[in-house]
């Protein structure tokens, strides 16, 4: 099968959707579509070069905001049926809304919309499904309680990335979660993988139940429940 699979900027299921990804790639031609906000994330969370890995080649590029620039040229592969299957997966609470309310500025969002013109089946996973809380896992992170203010900070020196504010934060927009902070730090004061309680907001359940209206979109709630589709 000749499969797009597109992520968004969720950490939430995120690397669930990766080992989905690489799994589909096996036997699959796989082109993954990224938004701007997902090519960071990705990075975040230490994730972006096994997807690098998993592409490469006609039909398994992969394809970015920033390399598609404005039209997204690519998408219109899939207005002309070249595809059998669009998955998107993690699904941001951002692009569910947009992708409800026919907004398609972004790869991800055009790729959704440019599907529903080429009747092409779009498997989804949103992140917000159900109300209530859920627990999601945090990318690194400074434990400020285990920080002990050192006068050389060996995590921040590490950092290749120069993406550690001594004492205060991680800046994220620089993190690649490499790891080395965590791995030099004597004060076992970096975290990652930490797991935080979220809340669902209303608005963000009543627009992905809205999504399961649209023709050609089906909803799951976990990446690896698409298996079962092959
Ligand atoms: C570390 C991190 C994790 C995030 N996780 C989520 C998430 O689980 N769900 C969500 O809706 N947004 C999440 N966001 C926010 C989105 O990335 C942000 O709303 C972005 O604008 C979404 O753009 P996109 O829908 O085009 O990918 C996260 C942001 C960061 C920095």
């Amino acid at each position: 099968m000749r499969i797009g699979f597109a992520f968004t900027g969720a950490g939430h299921l995120l690397r669930e959707s990766v080992q989905l990804a690489e799994k589909l790639a096996k036997e699959h031609e796989v082109t993954v579509f990224l938004s701007g906000a997902a090519e960071e994330v990705l990075k975040m969370y230490g994730l972006y070069e096994r997807i690098e890995r998993i592409t490469g080649g006609k039909y398994r590029e992969l394809a970015t905001d920033s390399n598609q620039k404005f039209s997204y040229p690519i998408t219109g592969r899939l207005s002309i049926g070249k595809y059998d299957l669009l998955i998107v997966s993690p699904t941001t609470a951002n692009t569910v809304s947009k992708i409800v309310h026919g907004i398609a500025d972004t790869l991800v969002t055009n790729a959704v919309a440019q599907s529903g013109k080429g009747a092409v089946p779009v498997y989804m996973v949103p992140v917000d499904i159900h109300p209530g809380p859920v627990d999601t896992v945090l990318p690194s992170k400074i434990e400020l309680s285990k920080c002990q203010k050192c006068d050389d900070c060996v995590a921040a020196l590490a950092c290749e990335q120069g993406a550690i504010i001594a004492h205060q934060e991680i800046d994220l927009t620089k993190c690649i979660g490499c790891g080395m902070c965590r791995n030099t730090c004597p004060h076992d004061a970096i975290s990652e993988g930490k797991v935080i309680t979220i809340y669902m907001r209303d608005i963000d359940i009543e627009n992905t139940r809205k999504l399961e209206s649209i023709d050609n979109i089906r909803i799951f709630e976990k990446p690896e429940d698409i298996l079962d589709e092959f």
